[in-house]
């Protein structure tokens, strides 16, 4: 079997990162324009710089949850027996897929603990502060920004993950709105090539009704048991 899983901020939420789009998320307390754009880091690093490094920070003291070790579970259990059938691909920026034990992760909208370099384009390992303006240490210019992909940038990555959503028998989505683009595309995209595709998420999203199976509820809790499912499936 051929899985990929596409995960978004409400995999992360019990962990204790905010969300962007619910009544208390980051979207309410930041405008996007300023924090995730090009355009806004330009206009005022500053603050970009404080945004980050603020999220940075914050998930450095949080730890993954059920849902993100029943992920590790799922792929240490399919890539034992089926070395080509698992892809998770990531909006999220944090690194809690990682640290619950996650190997073939693809961070398709960057990460917090890398840095780039908007001079020479380096792309760094980077766990501290940015808003201090260090040097980067390939260049030397102080020109280093978040190694995250803003509105209006191409996510990372699109070509392999267009090919794992192509290839694959089922597709999974975890925690997202569903209206961020390309990400958003991707189910419609398993689908058209044959996948069997399936939800799970706190509650009815756009486009809900098309998935084949819909799971609701908090990650921690349908995110094991659909996986318990699954491997017990595969053992029958
Ligand atoms: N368990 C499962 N799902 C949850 C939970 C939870 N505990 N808490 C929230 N959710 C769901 C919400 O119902 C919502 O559908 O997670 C989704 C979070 O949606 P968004 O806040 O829009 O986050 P996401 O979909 O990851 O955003 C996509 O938008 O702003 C950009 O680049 C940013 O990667 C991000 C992209």
């Amino acid at each position: 079997m051929k899985l990929v899983v596409l995960t978004g901020a409400g995999i992360s939420a019990e962990s204790g990162l905010k969300t962007f789009r619910a009544s208390d998320g980051l979207w309410e307390a930041h405008r996007i324009d300023d924090v995730a754009t090009p355009e806004g880091f330009a206009r005022d690093p500053d603050l970009v710089h404080a945004f980050y490094d603020t999220r940075r920070a914050q998930a450095q003291g949080v730890v993954p949850n059920a849902a993100h070790a029943a992920l590790a579970r799922l792929e240490a259990h399919l890539t034992s027996t089926d070395d080509a059938g698992f892809t998770l691909v990531t909006q999220n920026i944090d690194d809690l897929h990682e640290r619950a034990g996650s190997v073939r992760v693809v961070h398709m909208h960057g990460e917090l603990n890398s840095a780039l370099c908007s001079q020479c384009g380096a792309r760094l390992p980077w766990t501290g502060p940015l808003g201090n303006r260090p040097p980067c240490p390939r260049c030397g210019g102080h020109t280093l920004r978040p190694d995250v992909v803003w509105f209006g940038e191409i996510p990372y990555r699109m070509n392999e993950i267009a090919q794992a959503v192509d290839e694959c028998d089922l597709f999974v989505v975890v925690g997202t709105s569903g209206v961020v683009y390309p990400a958003a595309g991707f189910s419609s995209m398993a689908r058209a090539a044959g996948a069997r595709t399936v939800l799970l998420n706190l509650e009815e999203q756009d486009g809900w009704a098309r998935y084949d199976e819909v799971h609701l509820g908090p990650a921690s809790e349908v995110v094991p048991r659909w996986v318990d499912d699954l491997i017990g499936e595969s053992h029958t």
